[in-house]
């Protein structure tokens, strides 16, 4: 029999509404649930397609850009990617600044998008992108720089999506985990998830000062995103877990092989993370529900060995690849 379909104007309409899939079966304890929110599911393929549909509706609406104006982004993974294709969409010039050395797949996702790359010294990182931006931001002030990690359009796509359909979806929730890199996805969903239980614990995962898993960092690492401070993170957040690199491949290679779900390395770095908080609930014999952020798939990390290599030369080659 034929269920309801729904035939969308565009594909800008199919970003968010995404599902969860309850993962239970890697829970150290019947009692503690795992659920994964499945942001993998966006059309351009992560959580970062709803700030990047946010931020360029908010700056057209505040004047701030306008019709053929060029836009300015360091990005070395999905923020350039999603903002790329609805750029692209919309008719925008954009200019993505790349270090010289993120996967291969992150550069060919751009061009199918249609991107200019601006390649910046891999050695500098994501900052070196970063930095490039704001001096050609101030080169160029007829463009428009998104700048995601002070944009408040970036936590408010989470306020205003990602929480509300955790709540209509799973209202027993008790922790939420997810991975931090601007910070808006912990900032945007937990604010809104604390509204309306303030009991809901808000657990954030880093890498180790100092050791890269993409997507992430660590706050010991400097830099604090503007949109941290601006939302208050310091006092939202309840807990940090620390995941190293080699437990985000572990848990990514868990994820597919036993739940079927083909995750990016920072899911696995926040599934080990909600697999460490239901430990911890298990030894105090309480019960919970933890939902975890599944930010992208794993397309674009199949050149690094991630899924197949032997973990010791995929842990190695994690830390040499610049994902953010
Ligand atoms: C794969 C991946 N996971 C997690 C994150 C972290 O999300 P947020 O920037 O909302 O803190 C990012 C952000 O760059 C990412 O690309």
């Amino acid at each position: 029999m034929l269920g309801l379909a729904t035939i969308n104007d565009s594909v800008l309409d199919l970003i968010g509404n995404t599902p969860m899939v309850d993962v239970s079966n890697l829970s150290p304890h019947r009692d503690v649930r795992i659920l994964a929110k499945l942001e993998s599911q966006n059309p351009f393929g992560s959580v970062k397609d709803r700030i990047a549909k946010n931020m360029i509706e908010d700056a057209e609406k505040s004047g701030r850009l306008h019709p053929g104006q060029t836009i300015l982004e360091p990005s070395s993974g999905n923020t350039g990617i999603a903002l790329a294709a609805i750029a692209r969409l919309k008719g925008y010039p954009i200019k993505i600044l790349l270090p010289s050395n993120v996967s291969i797949e992150r550069r060919q996702m751009l061009e199918v998008f249609g991107a200019e790359i601006i390649l910046t010294p891999g050695e500098e990182g994501s900052n070196g992108a970063v930095r490039r931006a704001h001096e050609l931001a101030a080169e160029h002030p007829e463009w428009c720089f998104i700048y995601q990690y002070g944009n408040d359009a970036n936590p408010r796509a989470h306020y205003e999506g990602t929480g509300p359909e955790i709540w209509r979806d799973c209202p027993d929730i008790t922790h939420f985990v997810a991975g931090l890199g601007t910070s808006g996805t912990l900032m945007g969903t937990g604010r809104f998830l604390k509204e309306r239980n303030p009991d809901i614990k808000i657990v954030a995962i880093e890498p180790p000062q100092g050791e890269r898993v993409e997507g992430l960092r660590s706050l010991a690492d400097g830099y604090i995103p503007p949109v941290f401070d601006e939302w208050n993170g310091a006092e939202l957040l309840d807990r940090k877990r620390v995941v190293r690199p080699r437990e985000s491949i572990e848990w990514t290679r868990r994820l597919v092989a036993e739940c079927g779900v083909f995750a990016g390395l920072s899911a696995g770095a926040a599934l080990a993370g909600a697999v460490k908080v239901a430990t911890e609930l298990a030894a105090a014999g309480e019960s919970g529900t933890i939902v975890f952020i599944v930010s992208d798939g794993g397309w674009k990390y199949l050149s690094t060995g991630a899924y197949t290599d032997d973990l010791d030369a995929a842990a190695a080659s994690a830390e040499q690849v610049i994902y953010f």
